[in-house]
């Protein structure tokens, strides 16, 4: 096995190998545009779905405070068997669970009610999975799982998975793609929102480890975004 050595690290060729790429311009969206494109996309939600507890019926269930609710739990609401079976079994919703739910609801919870074949396009899935969430967080809840401003404005850059697998190899020479290794953690499968929200606390110095404190502050916001895409995608 090959043990990792974390100061052999070279970080000139780590910076010629961003600054080359940043020329790679990848357009960036403002913060307005992300609620922007969130919206748009929950339109195809809309008719079936509203945000608030005390919004009109819908053929389902409204998605008041989603993050951390567990599935089928709407009172009142009559759900199909498969969806209260997997609710039983534990199921909460989170920015992972509704991931592979909006991926394809019927492969997800075989037997569902939901008539969505799903949004198979995994860039537009996070940027909807992170506005729903926002969305419909409840502001007066201490534990709210209202997204950080910062963090949102790096996940609503264009990201390209490709170009996030070419940065990535930097980072594969620690970051092992089978998981965790020498006290090096996986990062393989890191939903987007958590991967982002790192890479900023190592950059800002609210998280502190020498190496990815270098790492991080050589990343441009539209590269964090797109090593976040491929690596919650692996
Ligand atoms: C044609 C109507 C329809 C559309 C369109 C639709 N849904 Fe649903 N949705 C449902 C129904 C019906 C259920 C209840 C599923 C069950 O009981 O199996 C549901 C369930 C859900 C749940 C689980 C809620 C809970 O209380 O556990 C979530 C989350 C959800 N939908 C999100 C979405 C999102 C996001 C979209 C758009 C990308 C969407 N749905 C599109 C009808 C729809
Ligand atoms: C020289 C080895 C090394 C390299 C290269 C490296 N990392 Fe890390 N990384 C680490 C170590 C060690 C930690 C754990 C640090 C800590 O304890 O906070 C870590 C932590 C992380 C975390 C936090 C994981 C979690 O679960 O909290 C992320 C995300 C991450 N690295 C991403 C990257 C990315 C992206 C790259 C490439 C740009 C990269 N790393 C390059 C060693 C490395």
């Amino acid at each position: 096995m090959k043990t990792v050595q974390p100061l052999l690290i070279n970080n000139n060729s780590m910076r010629s190998l961003l600054v080359c790429c940043v020329s790679i311009a990848i357009s960036t969206m403002s913060m307005a545009a992300f609620a922007q494109e969130g919206k748009n996309l929950f339109r195809q939600c809309a008719s079936c779905h509203v945000l608030e507890a005390d919004g009109p019926a819908r053929i389902g269930p409204h998605l008041a405070e989603l993050g951390g609710r567990k599935a089928a739990s709407v009172a009142g609401y009559r759900y199909s068997d498969a969806l209260l079976d997997h609710s039983r079994q534990g199921l909460v919703w989170t920015e992972e669970t509704l991931d592979q739910f909006l991926a394809s609801p019927a492969a997800f919870v075989p037997g569902t009610k939901m008539g969505f074949a799903g949004v198979s396009d995994a860039a537009r899935r996070s940027v909807l999975v992170i506005w729903l969430l926002d969305a419909t967080a409840d502001a007066n809840s201490t534990e709210s799982t209202a997204i950080r401003d910062d963090v949102k404005a790096v996940l609503s850059q264009e990201a390209d998975a490709d170009y996030g697998e070419y940065l990535a190899g930097e980072c594969l020479t620690c970051h092992k793609a089978e998981g965790s290794a020498g006290g090096v953690p996986s990062i393989v499968g890191l939903p987007a929102e958590r991967f982002v929200r790192a890479i900023l606390d190592y950059r800002n110095g609210t998280r502190t480890n020498q190496v990815m404190g270098l790492m991080a502050g050589n990343l441009a916001d539209a590269e964090i975004a797109a090593l976040a895409l491929y690596f919650s995608t692996l």
